[in-house]
C-alpha cells in the first residue's frame, strides 16, 4: 500500500521584512544576519491573521491544483507550534472553513521545525495500513507571535507561512511518501523551549551543534533504509533554519550545494511550514520537478528530529 503526491499550495503573508527594517526594530545588522544565517527577509502575519486563516488560503490552493474539492479528503494532519487557540485543532477549523461536510478527521502534530516530518510519518503510516485514501498534510506557523524583541539572538531568525501538500492512495510503493524516521530526546528540552508567555528561549551555539550532527544522521539513516546513496537522490529540502546548518549538513553527506534546496534567505526559519513551503516555493520555480527524489531532514525544539524520503 504507497500513496502518491496529487496536489500542493502556499500561503505567504503580503508584510515582507528584510534584515534592513529588523534594524530599526532590534539592536542588529544586515551583515550578522547574512553571515551567520544566510537569511535576508521573511514574511510576517498582520496581527488579525491567524495561524488557521494562512492554513486555511493553502489549503484551499493545494486542493485548486489537485483538482478536487475539500469533501474528497478523508484525513487532515496539520503540523503547527503557534495555534492561537489550544482547541479545537487547526485541522478541524481548516475544515470548516473549507465547508467539509464529510465527517473527515483531522488533528494537529506539534514537533516543532521536526512537525511536517512528524505528519508525513503519521501520514505514511495511514496509508500503509490502508485506511485513508486522501490525507492533506498542512505546515502552518506565526512565528512572529513568538518573538522576544528584546532578544535580539532568536528575534531575527523567524518568519509565518502555510503550505499544505494532498497524498492519495496508490498501490505504488516507489512513489509519494516512502520512508519517514522520526525521533526525539526530552532529556534535551533546556536547548531550545518556548514559555508559557510566548516566547523562544534558545542556546543558539549548541543548537546549532545538535542541527549538524543530527540532520545527516536522519539522513543517512533513511537512506540506508531505502537502499540508496547520495546518488539516487535528486534533491534535499533540509529544514530552512540557517544557512550554514543547511550547508554543513549537505557536507557531511557529500550531497553538491546544487542539489540542496534554500528558502532561508527568502522565508527564514518557518518551522513546521518550513519544509512544505519550500517545496510549494520549488514547485512554483520549476526548480524541483514531478518525479524526482526528494530527502527531507530536519530538525527541532524537544529536541526533535528526522527525515522522509519521497517521490514527488
Ligand atoms: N545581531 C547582532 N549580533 C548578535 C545577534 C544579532 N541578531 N544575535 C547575537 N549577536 C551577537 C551575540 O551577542 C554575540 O556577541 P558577543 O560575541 O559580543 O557576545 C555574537 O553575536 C555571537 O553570538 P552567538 O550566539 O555565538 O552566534 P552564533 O554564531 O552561534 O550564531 C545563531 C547565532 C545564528 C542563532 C546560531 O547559533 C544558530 O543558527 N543556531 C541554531 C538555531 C536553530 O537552528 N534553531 C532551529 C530550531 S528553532 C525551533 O525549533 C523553533
Amino acid at each position: 500500500m504507497g500513496n502518491r503526491l496529487i496536489g500542493y499550495g502556499s500561503y505567504l503573508p503580503e508584510r515582507i521584512v528584510n534584515n534592513f527594517d529588523l534594524e530599526k526594530m532590534v539592536d542588529t545588522s544586515d551583515e550578522w544576519i547574512v553571515q551567520r544565517t544566510g537569511m535576508r527577509e521573511r514574511h510576517f502575519a498582520r496581527d488579525d491573521e491567524s495561524v488557521v486563516d494562512m492554513a486555511t488560503i493553502a489549503a484551499a490552493r493545494a486542493l485548486e491544483n489537485a483538482g478536487i474539492t475539500i469533501n474528497d479528503i478523508d484525513m487532515v494532519i496539520v503540523a503547527t507550534t503557534t495555534p492561537e487557540l489550544d482547541f479545537p485543532s487547526v485541522g478541524v477549523q481548516v475544515l470548516g472553513r473549507l465547508g467539509a461536510t464529510n465527517n473527515a478527521p483531522a488533528f494537529d502534530v506539534r514537533g516543532a521545525c521536526t512537525g511536517y516530518i512528524y505528519a508525513l510519518h503519521c501520514a505514511r503510516a495511514f496509508f500503509t495500513a490502508g485506511m485513508h485514501q486522501r490525507i492533506m498534510l498542512i505546515g502552518a506557523e506565526k512565528m512572529s507571535r513568538f518573538i522576544d524583541w528584546s532578544d535580539r539572538s532568536t528575534a531575527v531568525l523567524f518568519g509565518d507561512g502555510a503550505g499544505a501538500l494532498i497524498f492519495e492512495h496508490s498501490s505504488s510503493s516507489y512513489s509519494g511518501i516512502i520512508d519517514t524516521v522520526v525521533m526525539s530526546d526530552g532529556g534535551e528540552f533546556e536547548m531550545l523551549h518556548g514559555t508559557p508567555d510566548h516566547h523562544i528561549i534558545m542556546n543558539g551555539p549548541e543548537t546549532y551543534k545538535k542541527a549538524v550532527s543530527l540532520m545527516p544522521q536522519a539522513a543517512n539513516y533513511i537512506m540506508e533504509h531505502a537502499g540508496i546513496t547520495a546518488d539516487n537522490v535528486d534533491w534535499i529540502v533540509p529544514h530552512q533554519a540557517n544557512l550554514r546548518i543547511i550547508q554543513s549538513g549537505a557536507q557531511r553527506l557529500g550531497f553538491p550545494l546544487e542539489k540542496i534546496l534554500v528558502t532561508v534567505d527568502k522565508h527564514a526559519n518557518t518551522s513546521g511550514a518550513s519544509g512544505v513551503l519550500a517545496l510549494s516555493y520549488a514547485f512554483d520555480n520549476n526548480i524541483i520537478k514531478r518525479g524526482q527524489l526528494v530527502l527531507y531532514p530536519a530538525f527541532g525544539s524537544g529536541l526533535t528530529w528526522g527525515a522522509a524520503l519521497i517521490r514527488v
